[in-house]
């Protein structure tokens, strides 16, 4: 079997037509979806990060703040624009990019930002509403991922679903997610012993570790999903993901390529969920 590939790039233009759609609505009865962005120090991925999430913010419509500050901002102070920006009826998405430099506390700041304005979903209060299947920000890189399967036509109900990954950005949540639709969950990591045996189960199998080339043929079974959420650069400093793509696409039913696959949904969704924010305000 030649797998179908999962065009991610034209999945999420397709999304985003439907958000500007939206976001035009919406300003037409006075309000602007508004994203604030902080950026801590000079960390170049993250700086390429933040400047495409401006341009996805403005060529949707909607309004976006960048606020840079240097490496060594005390914490105090990055607390203290959060709350400001907590309290700006024009600012419905606060983002903090991570990582943030050592001397800040990750944890703190996440738990800064008001549940309400938490587009990342990384606030304890919307992962566990997340858990608990209630409304929530749902963080933007598992979210993609559903949405991905579902404009793909997959069903998820009754499916042996195997994450490899247990970060909390993507490999918890995204394994919660397909839970709340009702597949059966198994999550494997750097200490699963017989990797193999249970990524061979899997109807639907979700890389997320980090390390090119990790998921090769022999662990996918005939016909799966291979959705891969790795952004790795191979000994050539070629982008690669973490699925081994020319042998798995010859074995799998569907494939997510990298780039184009996970990584543009990611945005898209951050875009979603600010739109959400500012949608409720009206409510
Ligand atoms: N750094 C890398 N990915 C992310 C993300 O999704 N959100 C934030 N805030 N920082 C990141």
């Amino acid at each position: 079997m030649t797998a179908q590939i999962i065009n991610g790039k034209e999945i999420a233009e397709k999304k985003k037509v439907q958000i500007a759609e939206e976001v035009k609505l919406l300003k037409a009865k006075g309000v602007t979806p508004g994203l604030a962005v902080i950026l801590v120090g000079n960390n170049h991925a993250s700086r390429t990060y933040v400047s495409n999430k401006q341009k996805t913010c403005e060529e949707l419509g909607m309004y976006s703040l960048l606020i840079e500050l240097p490496e060594e901002t005390p914490e105090v102070e990055l607390l203290s624009k959060i709350e400001e920006l907590n309290g700006d009826s024009k600012i419905h998405g606060i983002l903090v990019q991570l990582p943030l430099p050592e001397h800040i506390d990750e944890k703190k700041v996440i738990e800064t930002i008001t549940p309400a304005k938490d587009v990342d979903g990384f606030h304890p209060i919307n992962i566990g509403r997340m858990m608990a299947g209630q409304n929530a920000f749902l963080p933007c890189t598992p979210f993609g991922i559903m949405v991905l399967l579902e404009e793909s036509g997959i069903s998820i109900s009754g499916k042996n679903a195997v994450v490899v990954g247990r970060s909390n950005i993507v490999g918890k949540p995204v394994g919660q997610l397909l839970l709340n639709q009702n597949a059966t969950v198994t999550y494997c990591h750097s200490r699963t012993k017989d990797l193999a045996v249970h990524t061979s189960q899997a109807d639907i199998l979700i890389a997320a570790v980090g390390i090119p080339n990790f998921i090769r043929a022999e662990h996918v079974k005939e016909g799966a999903v291979v959705i891969d959420v790795g952004i790795n650069r191979n000994d050539e400093g070629k982008l690669c993901g973490d699925v081994a793509f020319n042998e798995v696409r010859e074995k799998a039913g569907y494939i997510t390529p990298v780039p184009k696959g996970v990584g543009p949904m990611t945005i898209t969704m951050l875009m979603y969920n600010t739109l959400k924010s500012a949608k409720e305000t009206l409510r």
